[in-house]
């Protein structure tokens, strides 16, 4: 078995988790949040939720993984032997798995796009609605961009922690930041981007109600990959010297800000083009958008084209560090429980994950009448594994670290052994333990009563 390595400078740290943080949820989901509940008002009450929950469970996700130095299955089995807190670790590299099953399929998608829009066959197509839905319902086209996304996941998870993760971080996550600000340049050039802006920010409180905020709440959680044993795991690789608060915040600042400046880059495009409407998801960055580059492209070819190259370019990047993620959580565990080497570990994930994302991506089109509870294959694996298995990890991980761990190893590892000061260390306690566990469990009633 090769020695584990952590991660080799601070830098890394932070990107990597970025990474992990800053994906398609960021890009197709909040923006449109923002527009239909509140605006502003609706920022304001995510940065809550993001201080007050997100950076908590993720400082209790770092400080397991980075005192056990295990992956998440055993991070958990060496904290708490022979009890049921165990299965915690289980249900972390499953979800992982579950999700990375479906995530690698929309982002071959996403892949498709990108080589659409650099072959120009996008700003030919006339009738996106239908492009769409007869590429995702295709029984191997996408099956085959798929495969291609999940080859350059596994490339990188294949070179390890240092000269995979951290070097492909390093690179991609400057450059995803790259284009995020010139993509934020094309849409402000457009006409009417200004009514966009405005649109998104005007501060609108009479929209903020009960189900705008658990709504923000489950957001924040799914933006920041809390729960699915992936922060846990990049945790594992960090030094002594890595300080859990300060990268959480940092972490978080990095996705929430991603997260803004992509409304930036949609609202004043889609307003730019009268008549449509900011939907949002698949519907938003595969139908709505390519709209806005087509109408974009036949007044301004160059702006058009390098809009939508872009644009697609960054959802591809976005997905690709998500799903590095998910992969090395799930590839740690298969490592350091076999006597294989990284190499094969991360091409039986890769295959394995690939086999259940074919009948994801069947479930679009061929396999779309099998329904299980009224679920195609892909709707239920999303319905369980972000709706139902990650909210209730979040409450476990919560009460696990709270109540179950002692004291004085939660202390030592969130201050570096009393090298870092943490002022409000007792608050976090009494959030971990009282609070969030309680209003996750609210949002997770919520959800399934909807
Ligand atoms: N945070 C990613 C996004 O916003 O798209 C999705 C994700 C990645 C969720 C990794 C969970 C995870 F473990």
């Amino acid at each position: 078995m090769e020695t584990r390595k952590n991660f080799g400078s601070r830098l890394g740290v932070v990107l990597a988790a970025a990474g992990s943080a800053v994906g398609l949820g960021n890009v197709w989901r909040f923006p449109t949040e923002v527009g239909n509940n509140g605006g502003a008002a609706f920022i304001l009450i995510y940065l809550l939720c993001v201080l007050l929950i997100g950076v908590p469970v993720m400082i209790s996700e770092f400080l397991i993984g980075r005192h056990t130095h295990a992956n998440t299955i055993s991070a958990y089995a060496r904290l708490a032997p022979g009890s049921w807190w165990r299965i915690e670790g289980v249900a972390g590299v499953f979800v992982a798995f579950l999700i990375l099953s479906y995530y690698v399929i929309i982002s071959g998608w996403t892949l498709y796009y990108l080589v659409q829009s650099c072959t120009g066959a996008l700003a030919a197509e006339q009738d996106f609605k239908a492009g769409f839905s007869s590429f995702v319902s295709h029984p191997w086209w996408p099956v085959v961009y798929g495969c291609i996304f999940m080859a350059m996941t596994h490339v990188v998870i294949a070179r390890g922690v240092q000269s995979g993760i951290e070097r492909f971080s390093k690179v991609m996550m400057p450059l995803l930041l790259v284009i995020i600000v010139v993509l934020v340049a094309c849409s402000f050039s457009m006409p009417g981007a200004r009514e966009g802006l405005h649109f998104l920010l005007k501060p609108d409180f009479s929209k903020v109600s009960t189900r705008v905020m658990l709504s923000a709440m489950g957001q924040a959680f799914f933006s920041l990959s809390l729960a699915m044993g992936c922060l846990c795991t990049y945790a594992s690789y960090f030094g002594p010297e890595t300080r859990l608060v300060r990268t959480a915040v940092n972490v978080s600042l990095i996705d929430t800000m991603v997260a803004i400046l992509s409304g930036f880059i949609i609202f004043p495009a889609v307003f730019s083009v009268a008549g449509v409407q900011v939907d949002e998801g698949p519907g938003l960055v595969f139908i709505t958008l390519p709209n806005v580059f087509h109408m974009a492209f036949h007044s301004l070819p160059l702006l058009g084209y390098v809009f939508s190259v872009l644009f697609y370019l960054l959802l591809l990047l976005a997905a690709l560090t998500s799903a590095m993620s998910l992969h090395e959580s799930v590839t740690a565990y298969v490592l350091e429980t076999t006597h294989i080497s990284r190499r094969q570990a991360s091409a039986l994930v890769s295959v394995s994950c690939m086999l259940l994302g074919v009948a994801c991506s069947l479930s679009f089109g061929p396999w779309s009448d099998f329904k299980v509870f009224g679920l195609t294959i892909f709707e239920l694996f999303d319905f369980a594994a972000s709706k139902v298995i990650m909210l209730l990890s979040g409450i476990v991980i919560c009460l696990f670290v709270g109540w179950r761990l002692d004291r004085q190893l939660v202390y030592d590892e969130v201050t570096n052994y009393g090298t870092v000061p943490f002022r409000l260390f007792r608050f976090y306690v009494f959030l971990i333990r009282y609070v969030i566990p309680v209003i996750i469990g609210v949002i997770f009633v919520n959800e399934l009563l909807r």
